[in-house]
């Protein structure tokens, strides 16, 4: 097959939620109607068996939140279907953004009781200035909500999306009879307790009012009517290129657990959703059809077998075709690599490709070669933008705990940070070691993986900071004076590069206006 008819088929979406929506229950149907899985409860069962064969993933079951990113690919009437799935905890709300990154399109799924929650806002934030194509899908329509038109506009004020519904419920909870589809013009029919994949679907058009008072009763068929009249009124006709350009989102509504609704959500996302597209270096941009190879690691797995220290680097591949056994130039290192076991991961499954392609992502034995950002080429040096770190909000000081361990304790945060889990910075003033992260769970993290891979043992103390930011300036002179005058409030990150370190808003203020040469940034990426 031709790199353009691979690249076509191509679709890589990621599904995020705010924790309980049903993301975790949407992805295990996804999968169940792309013949990936065969029986529900796999996916959930695959959570479980993760817990059992990583210790890192004994926190995920403790604290009973998703805390790994993982991948799933399945094949769905022509297409290949890569979904990313994301830790929904806000916690782990960076790993997130990065693996946003490394999609194409999103599903956002909403509680239809619950409405648009805080962790859903930020996400679709990220995926609002990357101008991501989105798809909501409100789900748990077998139980009473908020009306649908109320929905719509709290996904309009919250979520700043511009919307139109490609499906409308027909009642809800105990009165929930289906969905009609307005993208293809069908009445779905709900069977309560129906959890088998058949749905009952009956072609008919909004104009025939009989046969929908036949199916529905007249009452049901009624309001139906009324609410798809204010819809044609209110809401834009579905554009796909709008769709495409970020500018517009369809809404779609089911119960996943019931699977309902999923196979419409399926079907047109298959239609709409777009193949791999193009990606920003810095030096240019990347297509997908371009002959030689490249992508960018996007995440850091560690530990999948807890008896050794392997992890393994996730690479969304850009351009060309990837191959196994290749030699790639890794292009911070300068030096070249090549793969003999690759993995992709199909369902729940992993095993060992011998080429994959843009949009796929592609899993890579990482003796501790990568960190996140890193990019592959045939040889071109590219830089992929768009993979920040955030300035950390929550910081303490690292203590080793066992001085007989102190080599195993610097390795550990070497890996622990290239993985992105936290920033490390060094003190300019006494060389003491600050931990600063997005969320306060990665601490306990950290700690317990130096304990478990690293075998150290680290104890932390408080600090008060409020932010630390990166600082750059033009004038050497600038740069001088802060770090000789602020000298207390300097740290290096692990690349060397000046961080200043705000003890409040009040501070970072004061600096900025103290120091107008200087740059302050609260992205790595700048
Ligand atoms: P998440 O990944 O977004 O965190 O959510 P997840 O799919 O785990 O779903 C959260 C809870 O919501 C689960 O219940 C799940 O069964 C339920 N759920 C998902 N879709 C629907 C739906 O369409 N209708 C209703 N009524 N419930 C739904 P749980 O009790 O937390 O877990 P479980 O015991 O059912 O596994």
């Amino acid at each position: 097959m031709s790199l353009q008819t691979e690249i076509k088929k191509r679709r890589t979406f990621g599904i995020v939620s705010h924790p309980d929506a049903g993301k975790t229950t949407l992805t295990e149907k996804l999968l169940l109607f792309g013949g990936a899985i065969q029986t529900a409860g796999a996916v959930k069962s695959n959570k479980i068996k993760r817990h059992a064969t990583s210790d890192f993933m004994e926190i995920e079951r403790q604290r009973g939140i998703s805390v790994a990113t993982s991948v799933m690919a399945f094949n769905y009437n022509g297409r290949k279907i890569n979904i990313l799935d994301t830790p929904g905890h806000q916690d782990f709300a960076e790993d997130t953004y990065r693996t946003l990154t490394a999609v194409d399109s999103v599903i956002v799924v909403i509680d239809v009781a619950k409405g648009v929650e805080i962790q859903t806002e930020k996400l679709v934030e990220v995926c609002r200035m990357r101008k991501t194509p989105i798809i909501v899908f409100i789900n748990k329509l077998d139980r009473e909500g908020k009306d649908g038109f109320d929905l719509l506009d709290e996904i309009e004020e919250k979520l700043q999306l511009r919307v139109t519904p490609l499906s409308w419920p027909i009642g809800m909870g105990q009165r929930f009879k289906g969905v009609y589809n307005l993208f293809e013009h069908k009445l779905n029919l709900f069977k309560p307790h129906g959890k088998q994949l058949d749905e009952e679907t009956v072609e008919i058009k909004e104009t025939d009012q009989e046969t929908l008072s036949l199916h529905l009763g007249d009452p049901a068929a009624e309001e139906l009517l009324h609410d798809l009249e204010i819809i044609h009124t209110v809401y834009p006709v579905f554009d796909h290129q709008e769709y495409l350009d970020g500018r517009l989102s369809p809404v779609f509504f089911g119960s996943a657990i019931n699977n309902f609704g999923v196979k419409e959500l399926l079907d047109c996302f298959i239609q709409i959703a777009p193949p791999p597209g193009k990606r920003d270096t810095q030096e240019r941009e990347v297509m997908p059809l371009e002959k030689e190879f490249s992508g960018f690691v996007f995440k850091i797995h560690a530990n999948m077998d807890p008896k050794h220290r392997d992890r393994i680097a996730f690479m969304r591949i850009c351009s060309g075709k990837f191959e196994r056994n290749k030699n790639y130039l890794h292009v911070r290192k300068g030096k070249s690599l090549k793969f003999s076991n690759p993995t992709a991961f199909m369902a729940a499954k992993k095993s060992v490709i011998d080429q994959a392609y843009p949009g796929d992502i592609v899993g890579l034995y990482d003796p501790g070669n990568f960190k996140i950002g890193d990019s592959l080429t045939e040889g071109e040096p590219l830089h992929f933008v768009g993979i920040p770190s955030f300035s950390p909000e929550q910081f303490r000081y690292i203590v080793n705990a066992d001085p007989m361990r102190s080599k195993q304790l610097q390795k550990g945060l070497m890996q622990l940070t290239e993985e992105g889990v936290a920033q490390l910075f060094t003190k300019e003033d006494n060389g003491r070691k600050i931990i600063g992260t997005v969320g306060a769970l990665q601490f306990d993290v950290i700690q317990y993986r130096l304990e478990h891979e690293y075998g150290a043992a680290c104890r932390y103390e408080p600090l008060n900071l409020h932010k630390a930011c990166w600082i750059t300036s033009d004038s050497k002179e600038a740069l001088k004076e802060i770090v000789t005058r602020r000298k207390k409030d300097m740290a290096r990150d692990r690349e060397g590069r000046l961080v200043f370190l705000a003890e409040s808003s009040w501070a970072l203020k004061m600096a900025q206006e103290n120091h107008p040469e200087i740059e302050f940034h609260f992205k790595s990426e700048f």
